[in-house]
């Protein structure tokens, strides 16, 4: 594969309408490259306000035919974080026990996700709703429908993380709620139709959070140029 390098907004070449919108690339790209998952936060809130702004920027997000499926469910109380966390332990129990695993790991495990929640100052739950997605009489469609429900989730999910980094919280994403979807729902008594996707546990950071490697470009992209298609349609 080719071995290129691409150079994130550093020349002149690259910038589309002067110094302006130079400094506004500057800063997105601060944020997109700064952020990081932060697990671990010192006691304090985070205002109403800065959780609505956070929402408002979720729903920024695209979204298939404009039909915005995310939906969220905010936890700024302990009572509430404390009924998903025991509700999600039990569950977590339960299938661990059924896969046979130690009861010393299986309660460590327990304890570890019931501190990420109880120690974050807000839990987000993301879900997705299929109620104004498109439906069809064949499981094909169908499924690309939710998968794209599914990604105009993340892509708000997203905006969150970058807001939140931004305005200097810590936010981490956590995957459990899709593997207790219904256990999530009961808890919090969400409606039918939410299908829970994610957590988002925010808080004020303690500490920056650790840069996580990333793939290089080259080994995740694939750079379709005339030469390279010239070449896959010999091959083909
Ligand atoms: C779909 C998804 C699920 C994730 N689930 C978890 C999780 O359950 N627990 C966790 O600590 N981090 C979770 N993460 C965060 C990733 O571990 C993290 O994004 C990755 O290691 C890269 O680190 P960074 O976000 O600091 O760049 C999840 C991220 C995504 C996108």
């Amino acid at each position: 594969m080719t071995n290129w390098t691409f150079k994130v907004a550093a020349s002149n070449e690259l910038s589309v309408a002067g110094a302006e919108a130079d400094d506004r690339i500057a800063e997105l790209s601060k944020a997109i490259h700064g952020r990081r998952s932060i697990r671990r936060f010192r006691d304090g809130k985070i205002p109403r306000e800065v959780v609505l702004e956070l929402i408002e920027a979720a729903a920024r997000a695209p979204s298939p035919h404009n039909r915005q499926p995310w939906r969220f469910a905010v936890l700024p109380r302990n009572e509430g974080k404390a009924r998903l966390a025991r509700s999600m332990g039990e569950r977590l129990r339960a299938d661990r026990m059924r896969d046979g695993d130690s009861v010393e790991d299986i309660e460590a495990d327990v304890a570890r996700s019931r501190a990420r929640i109880e120690g974050a100052a807000i839990v987000l739950v993301a879900a997705l709703t299929m109620r104004d997605m498109d439906r069809y009489e064949d499981a094909r469609r169908n499924e690309a429908e939710r998968i794209m429900a599914v990604q105009a989730t993340a892509a708000a999910v997203q905006n969150i993380l970058l807001l939140a980094h931004t305005r200097g919280f810590g936010a981490c994403w956590m995957c459990a709620p899709l593997f207790c979807a219904a256990t999530v729902r009961a808890a919090l008594g969400l409606p039918e139709d939410w299908e829970p996707q994610a957590l988002i546990t925010l808080g004020i950071p303690d500490g920056a959070g650790r840069e996580r490697p990333r793939l290089r470009i080259d080994e995740t992209t694939i750079w379709l140029d005339d030469a390279n298609v010239s070449a896959a349609s010999r091959g083909s």
